[in-house]
């Protein structure tokens, strides 16, 4: 395992959606992205919904893949991120899709109109999860369709294991609040069993396995974590301790590094179902 030892500059100073557009979706993001689009089997012409649209990489890629027949709209209940989802769009010349704030379980008003919904990691984080289910059910046509994806346990996710257990050590249990929400909702039948209750039918939970490589993990870790509450409490840390504790988390995942940087097995369930 080949660690840089050299100091880095921590990018506080970067906003949270910047950062996670930066280091997250060329890390994983993107690629689960396009597997959703495949699982949901998105085409020309379809109508889509991206719930929880984050930065837009799903509502991006989904928007090319339906052309101009098609239309995606892109909802997330953070200003901030629905701003820079329009923002990367724009710069990307995708400006026809229609971002819109608000709350994934307040979508119950809305009209029959998408041939497609889908939640990329979102769903764990919703308050009402059944209300957002009913929503996102009545949002589509009559056929419409759905597609969920939402991470395995923490410990199927070595890189997200490693880096809670390090902070948990360091910061405490709030500061890995977060990931455990993340993986909250792991259990397949959790899953097949709010999409039923939501009305879906035709339920079907594919666990989906995909690798990406992290060429610099040294550089990649302190921008990853500045998207987390916890970046303030690793910002106040000296040099060597902030140093430390990265090259901590590294040795721990030293299986998972080769000759080009650190390999990241991620898991995930993707749930598909019918309005
Ligand atoms: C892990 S990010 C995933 C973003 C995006 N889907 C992606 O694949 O990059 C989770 C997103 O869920 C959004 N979110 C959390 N609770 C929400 C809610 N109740 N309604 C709408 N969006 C919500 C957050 O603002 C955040 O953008």
């Amino acid at each position: 395992m080949d660690v840089q030892t050299t100091r880095f500059e921590w990018l506080l100073s970067r906003s949270g959606p910047e950062a996670y557009e930066r280091s997250i979706v060329p890390a994983w993001m993107g690629q689960w992205a396009e597997k959703l689009i495949a699982v949901a089997g998105i085409g020309p012409g379809d109508l889509v919904l991206d719930v929880a649209c984050g930065t837009g990489i799903v509502a991006r890629k989904a928007a090319r893949r339906v052309g101009e027949t098609g239309g995606v709209t892109g909802l997330d209940h953070n200003e901030a991120m629905v701003w820079a989802a329009k923002d990367f769009a724009d710069r990307e010349g995708l400006s026809d899709i229609d971002w819109r704030r608000g709350d994934a379980s307040s979508l119950a008003c809305e009209t029959p109109t998408y041939d497609v919904a889908l939640c990329q990691q979102g769903l764990q984080y919703f308050p009402d999860k059944p209300a957002a289910l009913r929503g996102m059910r009545e949002a589509l046509v009559p056929q419409g369709r759905v597609a969920v994806a939402c991470w395995r346990e923490l410990e199927r996710i070595p890189i997200f294991a490693v880096v809670a257990d390090a902070l948990k050590e360091v910061f405490g249990q709030k500061a890995i609040d977060l990931f455990e929400v993340s993986s909250s909702l792991s259990a397949r039948e959790d899953l097949r069993g709010l999409l039923r209750e939501a009305g879906f039918r035709d339920i079907r939970v594919r666990l989906e396995i995909l690798v990406s490589r992290l060429p610099d993990p040294m550089r990649f870790l302190p921008e990853y974590l500045s998207v987390f509450p916890v970046a303030a409490d690793i910002a106040a840390m000296s040099d060597a301790d902030r140093t430390a504790m990265f090259r901590r988390m590294l040795g721990r995942l030293g299986d998972f590094f080769d000759d080009d940087g650190l390999v990241v097995p991620m898991e995930s369930h993707i749930a598909t179902a019918v309005r």
